[in-house]
């Protein structure tokens, strides 16, 4: 019985097997990724009764911040981190990986356009591909952080041919999580009082906070999502905005909360959402709710451990539709984007 205490309590709190878990992160060294590997070597990501290995991934010039990163994780004594490895090699990075999280990327910064930050970012994502098919075990569940994610995800996987797609997503936790906090404060309940909350379409500002279907206070999220005023006006650009908004006044992208997220988004994959929710993440479409195929779009998902399923039979309404399409085509154009660069 571990005496760690998880970030969030729940019942299900209890990882399939303790078998250990070899974890690569890449852009260890950075402000998510710092963050983030306390967390993992805590267990809050696979589970209290996992041990973990982590294999951190850095550029040579990021090395010596990565070996202070280590000495802190040695600092914790954390009784379930076994073993810790730091190279710039990806191929090293990703031998014998179970999951990878893919962080390392240039953040965002004030001004930057998406085409600036494909262009910084997607090419990474061809290597990592490439180091995953060659050395990662064969189950190994990967998500991408670093932006534009869903982006990434299409290039990771173009150059992992051999990788199940289900096995390749991107975060759109950060997202879910912002729609959550935000439809909470409207109705006055708590957070965790709100639940069947989706994201839909790309990591971007026109992703879509779904919450027709969702459960607040006891309430139907329809009725808050018939107040279009508000919707369109107030809910949805706060939550398309928001990382903008972190940006301008923090004057760093997205931190503390991008960390959580991606260890939510981890957590519930490999040991399972809660009981009669869902969530959302950006996994590999195969023609659901009209989305083409072969594009990394955020649906609403659930878990039971073993993988993703997209929740099915959500009945979709005109003023849904309308930006969901929008967000498909934001996907389509940047999927278009990375084939003009010659990377998928
Ligand atoms: N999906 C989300 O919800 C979300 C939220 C916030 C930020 N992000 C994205 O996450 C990424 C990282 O953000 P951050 O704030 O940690 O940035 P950061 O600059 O603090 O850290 C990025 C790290 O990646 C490393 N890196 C760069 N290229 C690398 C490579 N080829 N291999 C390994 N490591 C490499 C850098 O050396 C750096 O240490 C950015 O792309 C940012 O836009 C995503």
């Amino acid at each position: 019985m571990s005496i760690l205490a998880p970030d969030v309590v729940r019942e299900t709190d209890a990882f399939p097997s303790a078998r250990p878990m070899t974890v690569t992160v890449t852009g260890a060294a950075g402000q998510i990724g710092y963050t983030l590997l306390f967390r993992v070597a805590a267990g809050l990501m696979f589970g209290a009764d996992t041990p973990v290995n982590l294999r951190l991934l850095e550029i040579p010039s990021a090395m010596r911040a990565t070996e202070g990163v280590v000495m802190e994780l040695e600092d914790c004594g954390f009784p379930l981190l076994r073993d810790i490895d730091i190279t710039s090699d990806p191929v090293r990075a990703f031998e014998g990986a179970n999951a990878g999280v893919l962080i390392g990327a240039k953040p965002r910064t004030v001004g930057m356009e998406r085409a600036d930050l494909l262009a910084a970012n997607a090419s990474i994502f061809a290597v990592h591909g490439r180091a995953i098919s060659e050395a990662a075990a064969d189950d190994v569940r990967v998500v991408v952080v670093g932006n534009p994610v869903n982006a990434n995800a299409l290039v990771l996987a173009h150059h992992a041919p051999d990788l199940p797609k289900q096995q390749i997503t991107a975060v759109s936790r950060l997202d879910h999580n912002r729609a959550v906090f935000q439809l909470a404060r409207r109705a006055g309940v708590p957070t965790s009082e709100v639940s069947r909350l989706a994201i839909w379409g790309n990591h971007s500002s026109t992703m879509y906070p779904d919450i027709t279907h969702a459960v607040v206070g006891g309430r139907s999220g329809a009725e808050y999502a018939a107040d279009t005023m508000w919707l369109e006006m107030e809910f949805i650009p706060s939550v398309a905005n928001r990382g903008s908004a972190i940006i301008e006044v923090r004057g760093q992208s997205s931190q503390g909360s991008a960390a959580f997220a991606t260890k939510e988004h981890m957590y519930d994959w490999f040991c399972g959402t809660r009981p009669g929710d869902w969530t959302s993440a950006g996994v590999w479409s195969s023609g659901e709710y009209g989305i083409p195929d072969g594009l990394v779009c955020s649906m609403p998902v659930t878990s039971d451990g073993s993988g993703w399923t997209v929740v099915e039979g959500l009945n979709i309404d005109p003023l849904s539709r309308r930006y969901i399409d929008t967000s498909i085509a934001d996907l389509l154009e940047e999927r278009e984007m990375v084939k003009a660069m010659g990377l998928i």
